[in-house]
């Protein structure tokens, strides 16, 4: 068996898997988002670890086999976050989270420092608020003496990785969303590092999301139930732990994953591609290759929110019972998911959401259908960029709890015109950790022949052409919203 270990933005999602690839057990522990201010989205790194913990615990409660069996364990994680470590490795303060745009400042100045071809030539990507780097600056400018205290950083995997064995480092895949990596050469960038006066010894030894980095602490692999000799691979970004556990593993394949936050995400065999910032380019988890991937803020968390507002005791099973009897185009009813900003293709963190077409026979139904679709539209603009590019977008593989859905898989299909392909797991993330775990432990000579025997098809969905049509309408209408609402909120 190997553990896959999701880091989500809600929850930690565990699973244990087999060496057939079947997940014969899943725990799921949440934690809380702290949000102070507007813009601000943290969470305690205590949290994660003592909830990784108790739920490997839970996960192995009745577990029948020798413990031993568990041979390895990885990670996926949410990307971006900041966690400022003392000298003693322990955190400075909350984790500052991908989806907090509080540093648009600071995106600024590394634009007046840098320059932004510059920039681009080094990292491969522009200056987000969600990335790491601005996050970095921002501590520093607002809270010094803190700062002073800092000795390095890591990002939220690779903190409870950290406590798990006692090892510092940091995967690739998770590193080039920093804004310090030099994606191309697969270091830390001294001139970004130059220029803002970090020292070397602030960006953590690096190392391949496959690669081992040592076994579980003694005491901790107790508190799991784990044998201490339960060997530990880095692991990856999260987007590149979904990529892996979708198999999206050569040239032509392309992924969705809805999550809190949406990505469309395509392989790239090399660095060479010019997609002048549109699209974040970063090291995929599988060894020497990398993807581009348009990403939309509030995928999820769009109807997250929704049911918190309006169907509060309700499950989401219950909020989408009615979803197929309302059609395409939600009775005219059209939804923008910008409830926290939006980065592609947009890059404003000051735009907001809206519902608009609104019509006295609407019922709570259309709203709902509104809200998958104003996020599938959103994820469109990403695919729109690809295909503007010159990829063909024919097949996409669908996960997360968009792919939990069938008539949101459909709706997926018909927006963005291609085969949608949904896996008999649609655990992405947490899937692509264990593979990363059963490829370091050599069950298998790569991970394409790990994806071979441990991913299956389960079903395929095919556009439907008349709505198709209504869809590419609509999406013209969806994209004018951006410009005509821009001015609301700044
Ligand atoms: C990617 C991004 C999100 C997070 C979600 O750039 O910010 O997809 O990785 O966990």
């Amino acid at each position: 068996y190997v553990i896959g270990v999701d880091l989500g933005t809600s929850a930690v999602k565990i699973l244990l898997v087999d060496q057939n690839g079947e997940v014969t057990k899943e725990v799921s522990k949440d934690y809380p988002l702290i949000q102070e201010k507007t813009g601000y989205s943290e969470q305690k790194p205590e949290d994660w670890v003592n909830q990784t913990v108790s739920g490997i615990a839970d996960l192995l409660s009745n577990f029948s086999g020798d413990r031993t069996d568990i041979e390895g364990i990885s990670f996926s994680g949410q990307m971006h976050g900041l966690v400022l470590l003392d000298e003693n490795q322990e955190p400075l303060r909350n984790a500052i989270l991908w989806n907090d745009t509080r540093t648009t400042k600071e995106c600024q100045e590394i634009y007046e420092q840098v320059g932004e071809e510059r920039l681009l030539q080094l990292t491969k990507n522009p200056a987000l608020e969600g990335f790491t780097l601005p996050k970095i600056l921002w501590v520093k400018k607002n809270e010094p003496a803190l700062f002073e205290k800092a000795t390095t950083f890591v990002l939220p995997k690779d903190y409870v990785r950290l406590k798990l064995t006692g090892k510092l480092h940091m995967d690739y895949s998770d590193a080039a969303g920093t804004l310090l990596l030099d994606v191309s050469k697969k270091e830390w960038s001294t001139d970004i590092c130059e220029i803002f006066e970090l020292p070397a010894t602030f960006c953590p030894p690096l190392v391949g999301s496959h690669e081992e980095v040592g076994t579980v602490l003694p005491d901790v692999a107790e508190n799991m139930g784990l044998t201490a000799k339960t060997r530990v691979f880095a692991g990856g970004a999260d987007n590149a732990c979904g990529a892996i556990g979708s198999g999206i593993l050569e040239e032509g394949k392309t992924l969705a994953s809805i999550g809190t936050s949406g990505v469309v995400l395509s392989y790239e065999s090399s660095d060479d591609k010019d997609f002048q910032g549109t699209v974040h380019y970063f090291n995929h988890g599988a060894p020497d290759s990398f993807y581009t991937m348009g990403v939309t803020l509030a995928a999820g968390f769009s109807l997250s929110w929704f049911k918190e507002v309006f169907a509060k005791n309700e499950s989401f099973t219950e909020l989408l019972a009615e979803l197929d009897t309302v059609p395409p185009g939600a009775n005219g009813l059209l939804f923008t998911p910008y409830l926290v900003g939006e980065r592609t293709p947009h890059v404003d963190s000051t735009i907001r959401g809206s519902f608009i077409g609104m019509d006295s026979s609407h019922e709570r139904k259309d709203f709902v259908r509104a809200v998958l679709e104003g996020i599938t539209f959103s994820l469109n603009d990403s695919v729109k960029i690809f295909r503007e590019h010159g990829k063909t977008i024919d097949t996409v593989v669908s996960i997360g709890g968009g792919a939990k859905n069938e008539t949101w898989l459909q709706m997926q299909a018909d927006i963005f015109d291609a085969k949608i392909v949904k896996l008999s797991s649609e655990q992405g993330p947490g899937m692509g950790a264990a593979m990363l775990a059963a490829f370091g432990c050599g069950w298998f000579d790569s991970l394409q022949e790990c994806a071979d025997t441990f991913l299956k098809v389960d079903k395929e969905f095919t556009p439907i052409a008349e709505n198709v049509e209504q869809y590419k309408e609509l999406f013209e209408l969806y994209q004018n919203v951006y410009t005509q609402t821009k001015e609301l909120n700044k």
